[in-house]
C-alpha cells in the first residue's frame, strides 16, 4: 500500500519535471518573440509621424494578409475556411524554428509557388522592392509565435 502510494507520488513528480522542462524549451525556440513585439509596439506609435517599414508593414498584413491568416496569425481569416490547403498556424513554435526569415521573405513576395507551396498564398510582387517592409511583415509573423 505505501509502496503504491510512494510510486505514484514518484511519477507524479517525473511528469511534473517534464512538463516543465518542455515548457522551457518551447521558450528557448523562439528568443526573438518578445522582442519583435516591443520593437512593433514602439513604431506604431511613431506611425502618425512618418511613414516606416513597421507601420506600412503592418497596414499591409491588416489589408492584404488577415483574410486568411486572421489577426492572430492562425490560419482562421474568414476567407481561410474554404481554403485547401488551409493556412498554417503561426503560433507554433515547433514551426516557427524551421523555417528561415528568408524563406518567409521569399513566399511573400513570390507567393506560395516561390517555395515549393501551394499558389493560393498569393504573390506581392510591389513588394520586391521594399526589402524593409517585407522584413517587417516577417517580424509580424514571428511575433505570432507562443
Ligand atoms: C488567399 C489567402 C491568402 C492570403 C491573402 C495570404 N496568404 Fe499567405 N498563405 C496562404 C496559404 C493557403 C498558405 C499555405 C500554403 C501551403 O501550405 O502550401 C500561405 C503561406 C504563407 C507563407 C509561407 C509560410 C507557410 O508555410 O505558411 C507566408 C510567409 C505567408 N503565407 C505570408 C503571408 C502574408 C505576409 C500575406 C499578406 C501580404 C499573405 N500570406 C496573404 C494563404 C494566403
Amino acid at each position: 500500500m505505501m509502496r503504491a502510494t510512494l510510486s505514484m507520488i514518484l511519477a507524479f513528480l517525473f511528469f511534473g519535471a517534464c512538463a516543465s522542462l518542455e515548457a522551457e524549451s518551447k521558450k528557448s525556440n523562439t528568443p526573438n518573440a518578445d522582442a519583435t513585439q516591443t520593437s512593433s509596439e514602439t513604431s506604431t506609435s511613431v506611425e502618425a509621424e512618418a511613414p516606416d517599414p513597421a507601420a506600412e508593414a503592418s497596414a499591409i498584413y491588416a489589408s492584404r494578409c488577415v483574410g486568411c491568416h486572421g489577426s492572430a496569425g492562425k490560419g482562421d481569416g474568414a476567407a481561410a475556411a474554404s481554403l485547401s490547403p488551409k493556412p498554417r498556424d503561426y503560433s507554433n513554435s515547433v514551426w516557427q524554428s524551421s523555417v528561415t526569415d528568408s524563406l518567409l521573405a521569399k513566399a511573400i513576395v513570390g507567393g506560395g509557388s516561390a517555395i515549393g507551396k501551394s499558389a493560393l498564398m498569393p504573390a506581392n510582387a510591389d513588394l520586391a522592392d521594399k526589402p524593409l517592409v517585407v522584413a517587417e511583415l516577417v517580424k509580424i509573423i514571428r511575433g505570432f509565435a507562443n
